[in-house]
């Protein structure tokens, strides 16, 4: 990279896609799929009968709720319930009924990155939970993290649905829990979902359904790009293709050039060359079991307490507390 390309590249999209697109093999970071055209894609996918993460997480809610009540439970002075990344909250809420109904002692502290899905969960749950005390906060996980080293005046319930620690390769992950632990004292809990190994061919349906949901919403990374940083993709000469190690749990997703072709993208000018049939990386979905969910605690100086999953054993949701 020269001084005159350094200059162009002041914000960290712009820096990311360029290293992402210029090296080889190219990959591009699934973070940046959420804009408001992917946060939208993803919640269609979430609507997928394909996409069993989300049904699977919602029984278990439903299913246990009263027993992963009381393990949230504090003596005493109550809890404070911190959700990062919520979204828009339709999982979370059959607990926050519970919790409302049988008069905890709680907040529930969402938190997300995007302003709009704090803005509209905050409204529906002032209309279907009023009970409810909601103390919202905007950022990402890393920034906020170190913000909520402060609340330490009562227990703290850390929470992370949806499998989205799957998106990390393991250290990445275990760097997210380590920093997690760090937050936590010894009486706190974590609570997080994890996908679990299953039929292969059931992993690469979540991934590739027939309606090509997941296909745009893997596309709109190119999209993005052509719409922010003036980037010349011709996106329809992608295919969105998955494929899934069953050894290894991991599902990757690649936009795949069905032909060799030249890409000018303006406000980073390059220019980019795919052969036919080159590859862009854009996601990994890791899948796990409870062999590998020890280690990742371990390795990050937590342990795991209980879990419960599903009626298909396709999902679980562990409780971990910090290793003393
Ligand atoms: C957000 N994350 C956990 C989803 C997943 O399953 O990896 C994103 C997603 N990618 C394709 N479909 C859903």
């Amino acid at each position: 990279m020269n001084p005159t390309t350094e200059i162009l590249l002041d914000t960290a999209f712009k820096k990311d896609v360029y290293q992402g697109l210029s090296s080889f093999p190219k990959y591009l970071y699934s973070k940046y799929i959420y804009d408001a055209t992917g946060d939208k894609l993803f919640q269609d996918i979430m609507a997928l009968p394909e996409y069993y993460l989300t049904n699977c997480e919602f029984e278990i809610l439903s299913t246990y709720t009263s027993e992963i009540a009381e393990l949230f439970r504090g003596q005493g002075k109550g809890f404070d319930l911190i959700e990062l990344g919520a979204g828009d909250g339709k999982k979370t809420k059959v607990l926050l009924k519970h919790l409302s109904d049988q008069e905890f002692n709680f907040i529930y502290k969402p938190i997300d990155i995007s302003q709009n899905a704090i803005d509209d969960l905050t409204k529906t749950l002032s209309k279907e939970l009023p009970k409810v005390r909601v103390d919202p906060e905007k950022g990402m996980y890393f920034e906020v993290l170190d913000r909520l080293k402060h609340y330490d005046s009562r227990k703290k319930v850390l929470m992370v649905l949806g499998s989205n620690i799957g998106n990390l390769l393991h250290p990445r992950a275990i760097e997210f829990l380590t920093q997690l632990k760090n937050v936590m004292n010894p009486n706190d809990l974590l609570f997080m979902g994890f996908d679990q190994k299953k039929h292969p061919q059931t992993i690469l349906d979540a991934y590739n359904d027939p309606k090509g949901v997941t296909a745009s919403f893997n596309k709109n990374l190119l999209h993005r790009i052509n719409r922010e940083l003036g980037g010349q993709f011709d996106v329809d000469k992608f295919k969105h293709w998955e494929v899934y190690d069953p050894e290894t749990g991991t599902a990757k997703s690649y936009l795949v050039a069905k032909e060799a072709m030249k890409v000018r993208i303006e406000a980073l000018d390059l220019n980019i060359s795919f052969d036919a049939w080159e590859t862009i990386h854009t996601e990994i979905s890791q899948k796990y079991d409870d062999k590998i969910v020890a280690w990742l605690a371990k390795e990050a100086g937590l342990l795991v307490a209980t879990s419960f999953t599903d009626s298909k054993h396709y999902y679980k949701n562990y409780i971990f507390r910090k290793n003393k």
